[in-house]
């Protein structure tokens, strides 16, 4: 069973990482860590309370053994170390803050530390990084990450697949995230050209 992390940051689109979650605890154990503000965000956008949750709780929801959580200031937490081995860490959706600190090397909290961790053990980062209009600190952010081979997987919805609904527009984004990771999945449907 593969072993990743999925951080969840204080951007608009909470919905996309728990869709991310579901799909990834299919195949593979998943170390989870909820920024406080994306805790407050999936309540005001989804309804979903994650702010007290357990991780006992998370199972149950989740029907699954193989997920833990973590605080986001748990800095003595397996997922800091690089003795810890994971198979890459996906950051859905990232905020701008987080991807300034990441692309900063500035690790206070543990997703920064666990992304800070995964670029030094040369292991696959993929962000989602969330804001409309982007500016230049954020573009050169991203940049700096992308040179670093960090996949930038922005929440851009294609309208070739022509979603009927947001479910469907999740589910192709959730998709593209998957296929940065070289995750099989067939959450959306492929270009094949014109029939
Ligand atoms: C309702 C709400 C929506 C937000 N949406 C975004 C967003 O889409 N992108 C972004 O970069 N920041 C957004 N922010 C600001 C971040 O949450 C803020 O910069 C925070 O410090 C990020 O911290 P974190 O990355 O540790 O979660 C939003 C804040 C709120 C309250």
């Amino acid at each position: 069973m593969k072993r990743f992390i999925l951080a969840i940051t204080g951007a608009s689109g909470a919905i996309i990482g728990i869709r991310l979650l579901e799909e990834l605890l299919k195949t593979s154990e998943v170390h989870l860590i909820i920024s406080d503000t994306a805790s407050k965000i999936t309540l005001s956008e989804t309804g979903i309370d994650l702010s007290t949750i357990a991780e006992e709780t998370l199972r149950k929801k989740f029907n699954t053994d193989s997920l833990f959580h973590y605080d986001n200031d748990q800095l003595w937490a397996p997922i800091a170390s690089g003795s810890f081995k994971i198979d890459g860490m996906f950051i859905v959706p990232c905020s701008m803050k987080t991807l300034s600190a990441i692309s900063n090397g500035y690790a206070v909290s543990l997703v920064e530390r666990a992304a800070d961790v995964t670029i030094k053990e040369k292991r696959p980062l993929v962000i989602s990084p969330r804001e409309m209009p982007l500016s230049s600190i954020h573009l050169e952010n991203m940049l700096k990450l992308a040179r670093l081979g960090v996949c930038i997987a922005p929440p851009i919805p294609a309208f070739y697949p022509k979603p009927a609904t947001v479910q469907e527009v999740i589910d192709f984004l959730v998709g593209k995230i998957l296929d940065c990771m070289k995750i099989e999945n067939d959450l959306f449907k492929r270009w094949g050209g014109k029939t």
